[in-house]
């Protein structure tokens, strides 16, 4: 890293926190041999809890205190040849099981977080994502996309479930392409004219990487809490604009705070960043994908501090997968 973070805490891990974690994950991997899906969420919870303990306390100390509002993990070793070529297409089985260890080292430190879940409506329910371009969504807002920057936002700001935390691990990024984090500690909102942020009357649409997701109902507030450190659930691109002009004009000067507070972080090969989806926002910057088999590829996870308050939103499949539909 160029710069130190804040407020964000960097931890890189020692050779035999390296040494442990690489096990721990292998271990789980196999238990869950890749696709059986009680394995994988029984196994990671319980190994997580062998987690080097400097890792832990760090990120336990992120989830109790709230004061770090990312973290970022470096260190892993991805060994290139091995996870091969980046897939033209998410969730190719043939990738998943190169990159198994990888997908798993990724919900042991989720673990630690809370609960992992993915969505109905997403990448066909999978609870480990995959980020990587794809030329037919190169101009779009979602993952998948690479010439345009992915408007800094929070996580399905849309809907009641929206996850606690996202993750990412980066297998490769030779462009250097930079994801974005906004902290809102670093924001100055002093100014009472935010106080209609603080107001329930805000509606996002469903974000394009949820397939036929319904429209949610209820306006919702795009800050909760302390107005020093607020919770946050914006997402731009998605917020239906506010007919009022006044409104529009103050929803522009906070983006522009948000804009101002912005940092970068370039993933390099193991690194392992969280982000707190109610205490910052995050994007990406665009970068040029060449489609050739060595385009950035990450993995990415949602983490729900309680998954029981979702139970709403429960499907009938499984525990871990979410209604997209915001009832
Ligand atoms: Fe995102």
């Amino acid at each position: 890293m160029a710069e130190p973070l804040s407020p964000g805490l960097t931890l890189e891990l020692e050779p035999e926190e390296r040494r442990q974690l690489t096990e721990l994950a292998a271990a789980h991997a196999e238990a869950a041999t890749g696709l059986q899906a009680h394995a994988f969420f029984r196994e990671a919870p319980v190994l997580a809890q062998h987690l080097p303990h400097r890792l832990r306390a760090a990120l336990t100390g992120m989830r109790q205190h709230e004061d770090a509002a990312f973290a970022l993990v470096t260190g892993l070793p991805v060994d290139d040849e091995a996870i091969g070529a980046t897939p033209d297409t998410w969730r190719d089985p043939a990738a998943i099981r190169r990159t198994d260890r990888y997908e798993s080292q990724l919900a042991l430190v989720g673990s630690v977080f809370g609960e992992l879940f993915g969505w109905n409506t997403q990448q066909g329910g999978a609870v480990i994502h995959d980020v990587l371009p794809m030329r037919e969504f190169e101009n779009t807002q979602i993952n998948f996309a690479s010439q345009e920057p992915i408007w800094w936002h929070t996580e399905d700001a849309f809907h009641s479930h929206r996850p606690d935390y996202v993750g990412l691990l980066c297998l490769r990024n030779p462009q250097r392409a930079a994801t974005t984090v906004s902290c809102a500690a670093d924001w100055d909102l002093s100014d009472p004219k935010y106080d209609l942020l603080f107001e329930e009357r805000f509606r996002h649409r469903p974000d394009e990487s949820h397939a036929d997701a319904a429209e949610p109902v209820k306006p919702r507030a795009l800050l909760t809490g302390d107005r020093a450190r607020p919770f946050v659930c914006v997402d731009p691109y998605f917020l239906e604009q506010p007919a009022a002009p006044a409104v529009a004009a103050v929803l522009r000067d906070f983006y522009a705070v948000v804009d101002a507070a912005l940092q970068q972080v370039v993933l390099a090969p193991g690194d392992i960043l969280v982000v707190d989806n109610h205490r910052a926002v995050h994007g990406r910057k665009p970068f040029q994908a060449n489609y050739d088999g060595r385009d950035r590829w990450l993995k990415r996870m949602s983490v729900s501090r309680d998954l029981r308050r979702s139970w709403p939103a429960r499907t009938t499949g499984t525990r871990q997968i979410l209604d997209g539909n915001d009832h």
